[in-house]
């Protein structure tokens, strides 16, 4: 079973939809290592009562996004880790990463890309007015959610709906739809070796 890491900032809401779905027998990887930038958020809690190893740390504490990326790959092949699977984790991936994990580094981002990238894409799609918005899951790349797109799904924005209402509509999709693409990418590496 190949190992993966999940990285976030905040809730984990679909760091714990990954766990859970490995645990229903539905992921096809082993959960092995959360990632998160700050040790305040209320997903390493998530980690320590779904009993998943956490390396957590404070940025400011490094000198350079390098230094901590470094360690970050260190704790990486500790785990003996194959794919990272961004999961609201609030930063741009660094070339110590890129350069340990290329091409296996995912991300998904609440819009149907290239529409609206960056922080708060449901905010930003909800002031727009759009009719339709959605779920992406891309590779990550050195830009700001602009890799290769690996799967997307629409939702489309009624004249009853409200922000919350929207949000929980593209959570509910994400929490689907990561486990999914999780394990059919899963699958293909096992196959391939
Ligand atoms: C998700 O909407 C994800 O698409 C975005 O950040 C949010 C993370 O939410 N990149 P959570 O921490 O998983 O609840």
């Amino acid at each position: 079973m190949k190992k993966i890491a999940v990285f976030a900032s905040g809730s984990g809401s679909n760091f714990e939809a990954i766990v859970r779905a490995e645990q229903e027998g539905r992921l096809g990887a082993a959960v092995s290592l959360l990632v998160c930038d700050q040790p305040q958020a209320a997903v390493i809690q998530k980690a320590e009562a779904l009993n998943i190893p956490v390396f957590s740390f404070l940025p400011k504490q490094y000198s350079s996004k390098q230094a901590f990326e470094e360690e970050i790959v260190q704790e990486l092949e500790h785990y003996g880790i194959s794919f990272i699977f961004l999961a609201g984790y609030m930063r741009l991936i660094g070339s110590a990463l890129l350069h340990a994990f290329e091409g296996n580094i995912i991300n998904i981002h609440p819009s149907l890309l290239p529409a609206f990238p960056g922080k708060d894409a449901i905010g930003q799609a909800w002031e727009a007015g759009v009719k339709i918005t959605g779920v992406t899951i891309h590779y990550v790349d050195e830009g700001m959610d602009t890799g290769r797109i690996i799967a997307q799904e629409a939702v489309n924005i009624r004249r009853t709906d409200s922000k919350e209402t929207l949000t929980n509509a593209i959570q509910a999709i994400e929490h689907r739809l990561y486990p999914e693409v999780i394990d059919e990418l899963a699958g293909k590496l096992e196959r391939s070796f």
